[in-house]
């Protein structure tokens, strides 16, 4: 066919959170029957950080059958491990070659990472985004969803590109990013002005995607407003601001209709029904985690059978590639 391609993966680096899912995984949905997707579990990328191997693969799987869950179609789409794809390796290894220090040296995230874990700063931290590079370019991919943390990234993913067609001819496509709705980014329940994370060490903060519905409930009570009673959507009430944003994704209602709604009503209210659209709005992705989770045998099918589709396009590139440079 003649969709267009996508690329784009997750790290399994705890359970996602709602921030994730409506920042990345609902976008990905609502994407994926109009083009030709590859959700990737990234695990390659999880070991730039130091971790426990038995967590790591419990997690990558929950990562990979949330994908499903949420309503990601392995027949129609690829749902597979990055690590069950040696070409991502292989040709991580040659566009090293095509790489400069001083460009990963203006890796903006790099420098946040080596400050948060001085006591491993690997090489593997460092080329990072070389290994990004190849997951993209591997795929001939033609859109990339990112959030703004991974903006550089991509741009160097396409001076690559870009070099190496300079140098060989075509061989690969320059990908453009996708940005997703514009208000998608949310933000910590406890800290309204920083971003929701799963790595969040308050976990008040966040809310994962399978927390039970009274862990939900009490979260969203415990949520930090302000000392104002008003409820207005406005840069200067971030805790208000956040609330009102998920109420208007878990509803599928615009920002206006939101204020319109809880017009003259207070915090508690707010709280309670931003709570509710939340609980309402997972719980299609929980019921069906549950049930794909106690599925082993389908899980298994799918990372066989989806690993082998994407090994399949991904040594049509390299093998080009390889042919190019020699090897
Ligand atoms: P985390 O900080 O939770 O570990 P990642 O850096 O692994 O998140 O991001 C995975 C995907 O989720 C990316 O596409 C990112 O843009 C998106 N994302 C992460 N946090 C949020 C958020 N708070 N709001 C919206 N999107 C988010
Ligand atoms: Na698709």
């Amino acid at each position: 066919d003649d969709k267009k391609v996508i690329f784009s993966g997750m790290q399994a680096t705890g359970i996602i959170t709602l921030g994730n899912y409506i920042g990345a995984l609902k976008n990905w949905v609502s994407l994926h029957e109009a083009y030709d997707c590859l959700f990737s579990v990234v695990d390659l990328h999880s070991i730039t950080i130091r971790h426990d191997p038995a967590q790591l693969r419990k997690r990558s799987r929950d990562l990979l059958t949330l994908y499903i869950a949420a309503g990601l179609d392995p027949e129609k789409n690829i749902i597979y491990y990055q690590s069950h794809v040696p070409a991502h390796a292989e040709l991580a290894w040659i566009l090293n070659c095509y790489t400069y220090m001083g460009e990963l040296n203006r890796m903006t995230q790099y420098k946040e990472k080596s400050e948060k874990n001085e006591d491993n700063i690997n090489a593997g931290l460092f080329t990072y985004p070389v290994l990004m590079a190849a997951d993209i370019l591997l795929y001939q991919t033609d859109v990339v969803p990112v959030g703004n943390d991974q903006r550089q990234h991509l741009e160097l993913a396409r001076d690559i590109a870009t070099r190496f067609n300079n140098i060989y001819g075509e061989v690969f496509k320059i990908p453009e990013p996708y940005f997703g709705e514009v208000g998608a980014r949310i933000m910590s329940l406890q800290e309204p002005t920083k971003k929701m994370s799963k790595s969040d060490e308050n976990v008040n903060g966040f809310i994962s995607v399978l927390d039970e519905p009274d862990v939900i409930m009490k979260k969203v009570k415990r949520a930090v407003t302000d000392s104002d009673r008003e409820i207005r959507y406005s840069e200067d009430k971030p805790g208000v601001k956040n609330l009102i944003d998920i109420y208007s994704v878990m509803t599928g209602t615009d920002i206006e209709n939101v204020v319109n709604h809880f017009e003259g009503k207070g915090y508690g209210d707010l709280k309670k029904e931003v709570g509710e659209s939340i609980v309402e709005g997972l719980r299609p992705l929980q019921t069906r985690f549950k049930a794909l989770s106690a599925d082993k045998a389908y899980i298994d099918e799918v990372i066989k059978s989806n690993g082998d589709r994407a090994s399949y396009l991904a040594h049509k590139t390299l093998r080009k590639v390889k042919k190019k440079v020699g090897l």
